[in-house]
């Protein structure tokens, strides 16, 4: 096999720093500029037929996180005793994913993102709600509420796939979180953050920040061959 360019070097290498970060250090804060560095990843990222169901929540007053911890087991530091990430991520918060709403095939919301978004002509955006009304009735049936919230957070975590990464290759760490409580996490955001969950529904948690220690164990991971089938 001929050896790694630098890029790819680079590329395997921010994959293997990257790690599920348990505990940051609260003083090493990211800056600005590498945060919206992040976002635009995150924003930047592909989504089915560019609907970009999600919104990103970006927390910063550790008053504000505190509303999430009682029912956050995966950001609350529950498991080794700490502050967590919820306590100690230079930045937290949520990937909102959108709800049947907005993301139902013909919907208003559509018809305007195609429009003012997308800047479709309308025999373009006829071809969209034709395609999106049978991907949703027929190729993926996806159909009930339930359904359409989690194919938006599908897309959710692409965006956050994205952001992990960018960071990874800029020496941030961060940490993917589902460990929380939906419906909880729902009320909370409702009655604290002013969202109005008939249209959003909380998708993934996030933290950001750089790590107080080195990984507790060596990254484990299935071989290639048993991971990946040619044919
Ligand atoms: C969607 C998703 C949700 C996760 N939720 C949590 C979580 O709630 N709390 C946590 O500490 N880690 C969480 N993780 C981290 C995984 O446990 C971790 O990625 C996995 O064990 C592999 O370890 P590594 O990322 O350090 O290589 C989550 C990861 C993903 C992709």
């Amino acid at each position: 096999m001929p050896a790694r360019s630098n890029v790819q070097l680079q590329i395997i290498e921010a994959f293997n720093f990257r790690h599920a970060t348990k505990i940051f250090d609260p003083d090493k804060k990211i800056s600005d500029f590498d945060f919206e560095t992040i976002l635009e990843a995150g924003r930047l990222s592909p989504t089915s037929f560019g609907h970009e169901p999600f919104k990103v929540l970006v927390i910063q007053s550790p008053e504000m996180r505190e509303h999430f911890r009682e029912f956050s087991w995966g950001a609350n530091g529950m498991m080794n005793g700490s502050k967590g990430q919820l306590g100690t991520a230079s930045h937290f918060g949520l990937i909102l994913a959108s709800t049947a709403e907005t993301m139902t095939a013909g919907s208003d919301y559509l018809q305007d993102h195609y429009r003012s978004v997308k800047q479709l002509p309308d025999d373009v955006i006829e071809l969209f709600n034709g395609a999106y009304g049978k991907f949703q009735s027929t190729d993926h049936r996806v159909m009930s509420d339930r359904e359409i919230s989690d194919w938006s957070g599908k897309q959710a975590y692409i965006v956050l796939a994205n952001m992990m990464t960018a960071a990874a290759l800029m020496g941030i760490d961060s940490c993917p979180i589902e460990g929380f409580d939906m419906e909880l996490t729902t009320t909370a955001l409702s009655e604290h953050f002013g969202v109005d969950t008939t249209k959003w529904k909380p998708a993934v948690m996030f933290a950001f920040g750089h790590r107080a220690s080195d990984p507790q164990f060596p990254k484990t991971r299935r071989p290639m061959a048993e991971t990946v089938s040619w044919f």
